[in-house]
C-alpha cells in the first residue's frame, strides 16, 4: 500500500508531463493555424493577381507555397489524431490536401478556352476549403487539450 507521498509523487510525476504535453500541443496549434491563415492570404492575394493577368512569374512562388500550406494542414491532420478529432476531420483534411495540390498541379490543361474559368473558380474554392478544415481542425484540437473548468 503506498503512503500519501508516494501516491501524490506519482500523480505529480503523471499529471505534469501529460499538461506540458497537452500544453505545447496546443501552442504548436496555435502557430501553424496563423501559418495557414498568412499562406491563405498570401496565396489569394496571388491567385487573383494571376486572375487579373498579371505577375505570372510568381507562379512558382505560389505552387511552392500551396504545397507548405496542405503539408501545414497534414500536420494539423497528425496533431489532430493524438488529440482525438473526429475520424472524419482528420481524413477529409488528408484526402483534400491530395485533392488541392494534384489539382493545382493540372489545372493547366484542364478545359481551355473560356471554360477555363471553371477550373479557377473550382481551384479557388478548393483552396478556400483547406483553409477552411485548418481552421475546423485547430478548434477542435484546442478545445480537446483545453482543461475543462
Ligand atoms: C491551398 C490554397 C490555395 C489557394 C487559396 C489558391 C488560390 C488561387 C487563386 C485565387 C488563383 C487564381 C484563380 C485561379 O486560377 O484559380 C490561383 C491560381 C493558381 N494556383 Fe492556386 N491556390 C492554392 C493552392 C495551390 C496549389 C497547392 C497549387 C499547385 C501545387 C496551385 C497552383 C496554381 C496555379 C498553377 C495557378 C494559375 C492557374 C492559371 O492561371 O491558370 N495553387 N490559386
Amino acid at each position: 500500500m503506498k503512503n500519501f507521498y508516494e501516491v501524490s509523487t506519482t500523480a505529480f510525476t503523471k499529471l505534469v508531463p501529460a499538461r506540458a504535453i497537452l500544453d505545447s500541443m496546443k501552442t504548436a496549434v496555435v502557430i501553424v493555424q496563423n501559418a495557414v491563415r498568412l499562406l491563405g492570404v498570401t496565396l489569394i492575394v496571388l491567385g487573383f493577381l494571376f486572375w487579373s493577368g498579371n505577375a505570372f512569374s510568381l507562379i512558382p512562388l505560389h505552387m511552392r507555397l500551396g504545397e507548405t500550406l496542405v503539408a501545414l494542414l497534414w500536420i494539423l491532420a497528425i496533431l489532430g489524431i493524438r488529440a482525438k478529432a473526429p475520424a472524419g476531420l482528420i481524413a477529409a483534411a488528408i484526402f483534400w490536401g491530395l485533392v488541392v495540390v494534384g489539382f493545382g498541379m493540372n489545372m493547366g490543361g484542364l478545359l481551355p478556352g473560356r471554360a477555363h474559368e471553371v477550373i479557377r473558380v473550382a481551384h479557388f474554392l478548393f483552396g478556400l476549403g483547406a483553409i477552411g478544415l485548418s481552421e475546423s481542425l485547430s478548434a477542435r484540437i484546442k478545445r480537446a487539450v483545453t482543461p475543462q473548468s
